[in-house]
Parts: structure tokens; C-alpha cells; sequence
């Protein structure tokens, strides 16, 4: 016997209620955000497209290739493909780089994502880390030892570490790169979409660009994109590179399939597009310097509570930790609602400032903090 519609209408409201939400301000350690409304909309209006059969569907295709230009024009790129997240992306730049190569060895920092780790597992690559401090970007001179030592086919750097938010050194990186012929990868899954705004302002001072020794870039739409999940792009510097990710499949009207997934959601790169649309280069860049605003009054905030230790910042992520409650803070943290991830490496806590974020959802941290510190 099925159930009554309604009932099972009334138990998602219910589940629904359940479940945290960003715009009530306690995720504050997730790099997700709540979804801009314009891509809700795309997202349900297209939820029945297939975006790995853009014959059928030609929406998908020519959001997509709007996506990767109008993006990619941040970064100076010319050829992309919309992927599910910043795992898909990465796996797909390793991919790139070794599918016509011999060689299965990636260089890395120790502190990239752990996707490359799971990158490598899946394509049987040798992962060789570069003991890097977690909030310091990676040492070029070890790197171009190691790039020496061990002939990679491929480098992995971050723009914006998961952990602390650093940013690894792009240009001296892919000057190594180009004078060894190894192709680099930029994940950007975090970064990507606050350098180029905050850059501007003088706030930081990486160039992220396509060429000149950087293969391939990353940048995830449903983290500081404030697009619907799942949602990222990757960047090639070639059209060889973005055909190396992509696979004969002549039983689809288009004959191949791009990218990790086959049946994949369409809508959301509907979404992605309309939410940049939606919300426009005045907006990213609007949306970066006030996320920075945030992250420093809640630096310097910190930095008043005695009994707290707060770690300097280059991004709109802060990392600290209570000398009164260590480990247990974060379960306290959890059981007020206030929902923090952990940055293992320094056995503190990070906040992540993200666009959904106001003043009023960090005072409600620091009241809890100064409260729990006090006495
Ligand atoms: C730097 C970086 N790369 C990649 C990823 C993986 O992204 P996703 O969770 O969208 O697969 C993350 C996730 O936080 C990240 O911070």
C-alpha cells in the first residue's frame, strides 16, 4: 500500500524544519551557502534535463558554454566544462594531465584537498606531499626539488586552502612549472571566486590566470558562487586538455560524455549561469570585500577573548582555538547550534565566512564564546 501524498508532503515540511539552514546563521564552518533564488528557480524549471545529452537538450550546452566563458574570462580561460564540485573538477584535472603521459606521479602540498589523494587512489597515481604548515603556502624551492626528484606529470597547488584559506604562490609556481614541462592545476574550488575581487582592492596579491605555465583551474559555483549544489568549473588552457576529460559514447546523440558523471543534473548549470547573471561582478565583489569585513572584526574580536587563540587569516576563513576547552569546544559548539568544522592540522576550529553570512550571525558566535570564557 503507498502512502497518502499529503502525508509524505507533511514529512518533508517536517524533515525540512528539522534541518539546518544557513540563512538562520549557525553553519558557519561549511564552505556551502544558501542558494540565490534566481538559481532555485532555473534549478527546479530544468530539474527533468540531462545535462550529459546537450543534443536533446541544448540549454544545458549553451549554459555551459556561457559559464565558461563569461567565468572564465576572470581568469583569462577559453575552454571549460560544468562539473558536479571541486572533487570532479580535481579528479578531472589529474586525468587531464596524465591520460596521453606515462607517468602516474602528482607533487602536491600536504595541504591540498583530499581529493587529490582520492584522485590518485582512483587512477592509481603516486601522491608525493610537501610537508607544508598549514598556514604558510608551500615552499617553491622544496617543490622545485621535488618536481627534479620525482619528474611529475602533473602539480597541484591551492588557491585557498579547505583548512586556513591560504593561497599558494601561482605565478612563482607556474614559472617552475613551464621551465620543467609539468602541467599545473590550480584548485580554486574555494578561492577562485574571491582573488580576482579582492585583488582589485589591493587585498591580496595573486594573479589567477590561465597560460604562462598554469594548465588548469577550478572554481566551485556552489561555494562562494551561491549557486544550487552541485555545481563547480574547471578551466583548461587548451582544447586538447578539455578532450582529454571526455569520452566516446555513441549511443547518445551527441556521441561522447564529458566529465566524470553520465546522467548528471542539467538544471544545475542552468542554475549556475542565471545565479551569475543574478548576481553580477559588482555583486562577487561586493559579496568578497563584505565576507572580508566580516573575517576581520571577527579576528579582532577573538583576539580579545583570553583563553581563545586566533590564527592570522588570508581569506575570509578563521581559525581558532579555546586553551580552556580544546577538543570539546567543538561539541559544545554543535550542541548550541552553532555549526563549526574542524581544522584538524592545528586542532582548532574554522569559521568559514560565507555570502549568506551578517554581522548579527557572527555576534551570536562571540556572545557564546565570551560567555563560555568569562569567569
Ligand atoms: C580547496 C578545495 N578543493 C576541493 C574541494 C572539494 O569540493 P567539493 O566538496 O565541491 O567536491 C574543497 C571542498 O571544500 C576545497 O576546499
Amino acid at each position: 500500500m503507498c502512502a497518502h501524498i499529503s502525508d509524505l508532503l507533511r514529512e518533508i515540511e517536517e524533515l525540512y524544519r528539522e534541518t539546518p539552514r544557513h540563512i538562520d546563521g549557525g553553519i558557519l564552518g561549511s564552505m556551502t551557502t544558501w542558494p540565490h533564488e534566481v538559481g532555485v528557480v532555473a534549478f527546479n524549471r530544468f530539474i527533468h534535463v540531462n545535462g550529459n545529452d546537450p543534443a536533446l537538450f541544448p540549454v544545458v550546452r549553451e549554459c555551459e558554454e556561457k559559464l565558461v566563458s563569461e567565468v572564465g574570462s576572470l581568469y583569462s580561460a577559453k575552454y571549460g566544462l560544468h562539473t558536479s564540485g571541486g572533487t570532479e573538477s580535481n579528479i578531472l584535472a589529474i586525468l587531464a594531465a596524465i591520460r596521453n603521459t606515462s607517468s602516474r606521479v602528482v607533487v602536491a602540498p600536504s595541504t591540498v584537498h583530499k581529493s587529490i589523494d582520492k584522485a590518485c587512489i582512483l587512477m592509481n597515481c603516486k601522491l608525493v606531499k610537501i610537508p607544508t604548515h598549514p598556514l604558510k603556502p608551500v615552499d617553491k624551492g622544496v617543490l622545485e626539488e621535488k618536481v627534479r626528484e620525482y619528474k611529475p606529470s602533473i602539480i597541484v597547488i591551492t588557491a585557498g586552502t579547505t583548512e586556513t584559506g591560504v593561497v599558494d604562490p601561482v605565478e612563482e609556481v607556474a614559472e617552475i612549472a613551464e621551465k620543467h614541462g609539468v602541467y599545473l592545476h590550480v584548485d580554486g574550488a574555494y578561492g577562485g571566486l574571491l582573488i580576482p575581487f579582492l585583488r582589485r582592492h589591493g587585498l591580496i596579491n595573486v594573479d589567477l590566470r590561465i597560460g604562462n605555465g598554469v594548465s588548469s583551474i577550478s572554481v566551485d559555483m556552489h561555494k562562494n558562487g551561491a549557486s544550487p549544489i552541485p555545481s563547480s568549473l574547471l578551466f583548461f588552457q587548451d582544447r586538447d586538455l578539455l578532450d582529454n576529460v571526455c569520452f566516446d559514447m555513441d549511443y547518445m546523440p551527441s556521441g561522447k560524455s564529458c566529465g566524470l558523471l553520465g546522467t548528471r543534473p542539467g538544471g544545475a548549470v542552468v542554475a549556475a549561469y542565471y545565479t551569475w547573471r543574478a548576481i553580477g561582478l559588482r555583486g562577487y565583489e561586493e559579496n568578497a570585500l563584505r565576507m572580508m569585513n566580516h573575517a576581520k572584526y571577527l579576528f579582532e574580536e577573538l583576539s580579545e577573548i583570553p583563553g581563545v587563540e586566533v590564527y592570522p587569516y588570508t581569506l575570509p576563513i578563521i581559525v581558532f582555538k579555546s586553551l580552556k576547552y580544546g577538543d570539546s569546544l567543538f561539541n559544545i559548539l554543535w550542541s548550541r547550534g552553532l555549526y563549526l568544522y574542524k581544522a584538524p592540522s592545528l586542532k582548532a576550529l574554522r569559521v568559514v565566512i560565507m555570502p549568506h553570512h551578517s554581522r548579527l550571525h557572527i555576534d551570536r558566535l562571540l556572545k557564546t564564546l565570551r560567555d563560555l570564557h568569562s569567569g
